[in-house]
């Protein structure tokens, strides 16, 4: 067939034309700029099908292509056409013949070719004044900015097989059991929440406690119903709240330790872990756990999932502690891992570790440095999915931006979304496959996300972590595109966004106000904010629900919602 077309074509070359000059294809020119007209984003938008105008004007005139070339370098509003098409000169000459036939003109095979020769020129000069210095350290950034060299290097960090290591917990002290000053009722929701000292834009700084205690309020009033204040020597930085999935004890970070040589940042020592009683608010057990607790939630209603900012050289960083022992029965440490851990999350069945390249000292400040400018690249950072039968680590996921700090995964375990607060975006990945279905931005800093009951929207606190800033918003965003669909008000460092079990609040922790802000899910109403006493600052959140016989089970937490019930899978929490 080519062949054939070939003689054609030189056969009616020879007819037609003794000059030197190529004949040109004008149909094949035409049908490609028809292609180019009526591409998804393209002319046809603005002018109309047929060339007869809209927002733009008619083209009828037939526009040569060194004047579409004019409009694309003086016309903001064909920007798009730009980033889009991007047209070279054999497109802009299709588009030319193309739209000339929208207005009944035709054109020369002469006037093709010199049209050629023309933009062909325009476009040659153009080149030339483009040309910059490229210094190497300039090509290096240009050699690893896009995120496809980082999946197409990407080696496995973790070491294989299983990577199981142990740690005896020792019980420091035991306490007294105190006196009660809460007694839950039947049928009824509450909340608890681990406090620390006074939030730093708290309404009123005067008021600020300085203090570490455990609170719990009714979740249907929203009120507080009694506070226990830990003992002053048993004060440290909070950083979680996590229950036990019967509802009876809470567990708080404790005061660093004592061990020889830790004497650094607090959050840089270990620290030990206090057991709190759910009713007297008043621990009754210290123990080490090897290392400084940072987040803590319930993994299949039966242990805590839990991970440290840092341990003793023997201890663990992301462990599954056993509540009736008070022992932990498995756990990594993460330099098997290949780098640091910031936080862990759960599907209920295997682990998520967010990872950061490197020791842990320089990647908790990696985010801080590329938000001043001070850092201009990073190495990636990454999800690590580790199988707690097998203590293995299954799969790693490099994700877009740097220094994630949560995960929220979906009922069905399909994807997961990472915020990240060293670049300010969200990142969706596919579980199965490690695609990443979109990253797109938040506000500043983001810290927790939360998807809807119905799983359409994700919430995502825009806290200000590793910026410096100091975020006051939460941003809304389609999970299905993550396009952003509004950005609400709320509280100084919301870092915490929860669904409640009912499926019809957002409950936001404001770490800067020491308050709770409540949030109807559906309408973005602002519902209630909940003072912290001495307004202490909130980290986490834990709803226990007490059922008609009064039985206690935590139902949602940090990772999830726990004991049966979770809105997302038709299964709310209904108060009758
Ligand atoms: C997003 C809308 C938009 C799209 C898409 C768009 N244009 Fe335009 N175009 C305009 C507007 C608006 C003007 C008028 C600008 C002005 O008045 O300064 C214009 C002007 C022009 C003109 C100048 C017409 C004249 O008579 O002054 C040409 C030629 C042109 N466009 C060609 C194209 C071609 C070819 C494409 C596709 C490759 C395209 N445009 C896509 C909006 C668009």
């Amino acid at each position: 067939m080519s062949g054939l077309r070939f003689l054609l074509n030189s056969t009616l070359l020879m007819i037609v034309s003794f000059s030197a000059i190529a004949q040109e294809d004008m149909a094949a020119l035409e049908a490609a700029g028809k292609e180019l007209y009526f591409a998804q984003v393209s002319c046809w938008v603005c002018h109309g099908d047929n060339g007869e105008g809209r927002v733009g004007p008619t083209l009828h005139g037939g526009p040569t292509p060194i004047e579409i070339q004019e409009q694309l370098d003086s016309n903001p509003q064909m920007g798009i056409i730009v980033s889009e098409l991007d047209p070279d000169v054999e497109d802009l000459i299709a588009l030319s013949v193309f739209i000339g036939t929208l207005g009944g003109k035709t054109f020369s095979s002469e006037t093709v070719s010199e049209w050629r020769t023309e933009v062909t020129a325009l476009l040659d000069s153009r080149a030339a004044e483009n040309v910059y210095a490229v210094s190497p350290r300039d090509q290096q950034i240009l050699d690893i900015r896009s995120f496809d060299t980082v999946l197409a290097d990407w080696t496995r960090k973790a070491k294989t097989g299983s990577l199981r290591g142990e740690y005896e917990v020792q019980v420091l002290n035991e306490y007294e059991l105190g006196e009660v000053v809460f007694t839950p009722e039947p049928n009824s929701l509450y909340f608890y929440e681990n406090t620390g000292t006074g939030g730093s834009h708290a309404p009123d700084r005067n008021m600020r406690t300085r203090g570490t205690a455990v609170v719990v309020g009714d979740a249907s009033s929203f009120e507080v119903i009694a506070s226990g204040e830990m003992p002053e020597n048993l004060r440290g930085q909070v950083h979680t709240t996590a229950v036990s999935p019967d509802g009876k004890y809470v567990y708080m970070i404790g005061p660093s330790g004592t061990r020889e040589g830790w004497n650094g940042s607090p959050l840089r020592t270990p620290a030990t872990l206090l057991k709190v009683d759910a009713f007297t608010l008043q621990p009754v057990k210290q123990l080490s756990i090897g290392g400084r607790l940072h987040h803590a939630q319930i993994f299949q209603d039966k242990y805590i999932l839990m991970d440290t900012f840092i341990t003793d050289p023997d201890g663990l960083n992301v462990f599954l502690y056993d509540p009736e022992t008070d022992e932990i029965v498995g756990g990594v440490n993460t330099r098997d891992l290949g780098g640091s851990n910031y936080t862990a999350y759960s599907d209920n069945e295997f682990i998520y570790i967010l990872m950061q390249p490197g020791a842990d000292g320089g990647a908790l400040t990696n985010g801080t440095l590329l938000a001043a400018g001070e850092y201009t690249a990073l190495r990636p950072y990454w999800v690590a999915k580790l199988d707690p039968v097998t203590w293995e680590v299954l799969d790693e996921y490099p994700y877009r931006g740097y220094r994630g700090d949560w995960v929220t995964i979906d009922a069905a375990s399909e994807f997961m979304y990472v915020p990240s607060a060293g670049s300010s975006n969200v990142t969706k990945i596919n579980l199965e496959t490690g695609e990443i279905a979109w990253s797109k931005a938040s506000g500043t800093g983001p810290y927790g996300s939360n998807l809807t009951a119905d799983e359409s929207h994700l919430w995502v606190a825009n806290k200000g972590e590793g910026t410096g800033h100091i975020g006051r918003t939460i941003t809304v965003m389609d999970a299905e595109s993550g396009t952003p669909l509004e950005t609400l008000f709320s509280g100084y460092a919301v870092d915490h966004v929860l669904l409640s079990p009912n499926g019809n609040e957002m409950w936001a922790t404001s770490n800067g106000e020491g308050r709770i802000y409540v949030f109807d899910a559906h309408t973005y109403e602002q519902l209630k904010v909940i003072d912290m006493p001495g307004y202490g600052q909130p980290h986490g959140l834990v709803w226990v629900y007490y059922d008609e016989d009064g039985v206690g089970s935590v139902v949602r937490d940090q990772g999830g919602f726990h004991g049966g019930i979770n809105p997302s899978d038709g299964r709310p929490l209904v108060i009758q």
